[in-house]
């Protein structure tokens, strides 16, 4: 049973009735079409006790508010993932409760599991044989790997540099890869490549950011209701997001007013986005107060943290109401600091993280410094890949280039 009342363009308001199952808005205006759920209903059984009685420890577990019945989804164990008290790393920062969410152990090791398990779940209930997506890799090995699941042919478009693991990945779920041209004065030839093949082929379109699928914000959105069961309905003053189309992060601001609707929260956590110096628009707009419209795509995106180089934030909109909304704020860090956070993470709490995937602690570290949040408050931050995806990273580490302040030779002390 579905609550999906309407989805509505976050662009020109024009409504679509759930039966229609509307991918784009027809006025192709690149709005995204949120998806809205019907609380009245949803709120009578979706509640603090009855979730405390439920068994199932993914992302179906908060089925009703999610836009496809369970029974489409092929089910690998996407979602439910350790909430981790970093006591060793909280002491090295002179904070008591910093927790970090450890999504690299979902099934193909990203949170993008969340979101491809929920846009392969709709793609199936359409009957749809052929999926097609633009990925940095982390999406596309996720949808390869549920489309394989599903018995559907996944189209990969990635860039040329998409790293061996991910690429394995692909190899191994059978999918069909073609490797696009690097981004160029800011634009994305794996977008433009999955457009063309949608257009010509009649692919269904599932990439992970919204204006080209609305259920990409639902999956992630599943984060924010574990954290919230996972402390006992505390939440937290803060969370930090690594950022790169947005679409990530306006899924837990999603996850978060769901909450809020159903009176099961009463305020909201500070949102921070987390950005690359070397892509860093959406955070920029966020600092200089520039409109959404007002943003101009990174011409030439770069960083080691390949799944944060999306020229333009598709869903910036939403992620910039996201932060203003809760009084968050931006912040973008060098890649030796990100090296830094992979290499800390690793040595701290035992978490193997990809450049992308902690960014996030990043830029806690520099919004501490700033004051931007204080060391007593309750922070979590999103580890969102794993570091498996790209070893060659830490090997190059460890040999002395791309150091993140490690010395040839040093041992592996923090
Ligand atoms: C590991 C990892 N973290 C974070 C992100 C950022 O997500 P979004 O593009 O939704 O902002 C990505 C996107 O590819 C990713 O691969
Ligand atoms: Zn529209």
């Amino acid at each position: 049973m579905s609550f999906v009342e309407r989805l509505a363009c976050s662009r020109c308001g024009t409504k679509y009735e759930p039966a229609e199952n509307p991918v784009m808005c027809r006025k192709k205006d690149l709005g995204r079409l949120d998806v809205v759920y019907n609380y009245d209903e949803v709120s009578k059984r979706f509640n603090r006790r009855n979730l405390g009685s439920r068994e199932s420890r993914d992302i179906w577990r908060y089925e009703e508010l999610l836009p496809v019945s369970s029974g489409f989804a092929v089910r690998l164990g996407e979602g439910g993932t350790p909430l981790v008290h970093a006591q060793r790393l909280g002491a090295k920062l002179g904070m008591k409760k910093l927790y970090l969410k450890d999504d690299t152990r979902n099934p193909t090791a990203s949170f993008k599991d969340r979101a491809m398990a929920v846009g392969s779940a709709k793609a199936v209930e359409l009957k749809k044989r052929d999926v097609a997506i633009a990925s940095s890799g982390n999406a596309a090995a996720s949808l390869a790997a549920y489309s394989a699941g599903a018995g559907m042919r996944c189209h990969a478009f990635v860039p040329p540099d998409a790293s061996a693991g991910k690429i394995a990945q692909l190899l191994l779920y059978g999918a069909s890869i073609t490797k696009c041209a690097q981004v160029k004065k800011g634009e994305d030839a794996t977008v433009q490549a999955m457009l063309d093949a949608v257009d010509r082929f009649g692919y269904y379109p599932c990439p992970s950011f919204g204006p080209f699928n609305p259920y990409q914000v639902e999956g992630p959105k599943t984060i924010v209701y574990e954290l919230y069961e996972q402390s006992g309905w505390e939440g937290s003053d803060a969370i930090l997001v690594p950022t790169g189309s947005g679409c990530l992060l306006t899924g837990i601001w999603k996850g978060l007013r769901d909450l809020r609707e159903l009176d099961l929260i009463r305020a909201y956590p500070r949102i921070v986005a987390v950005q690359p110096a070397g892509n860093r628009a959406l955070v920029s707009a966020i600092q200089k107060g520039t409109p959404f419209e007002k943003i101009v795509p990174e011409p030439y995106p770069a960083s080691v943290a390949g799944g944060l180089l999306d020229p333009y934030p598709w869903d910036g909109d939403a992620a910039m109401a996201g932060v203003r909304s809760t009084n968050g704020t931006g912040i973008s860090v060098s890649d030796r600091d990100i090296l830094r956070s992979v290499r800390e993470l690793a040595a701290f709490e035992g978490i193997f993280a990809e450049p992308s995937g902690a960014a996030g602690l990043a830029g806690l570290q520099k919004v501490l410094e700033a004051g931007a949040i204080d060391r007593d408050e309750r922070v979590v931050v999103l580890v969102t890949g794993s570091g498996l995806k790209e070893p060659d990273r830490v090997i190059e580490m460890f040999e002395g280039r791309n150091a993140g302040g490690v010395k040839r030779g040093s041992r592996n002390q923090p």
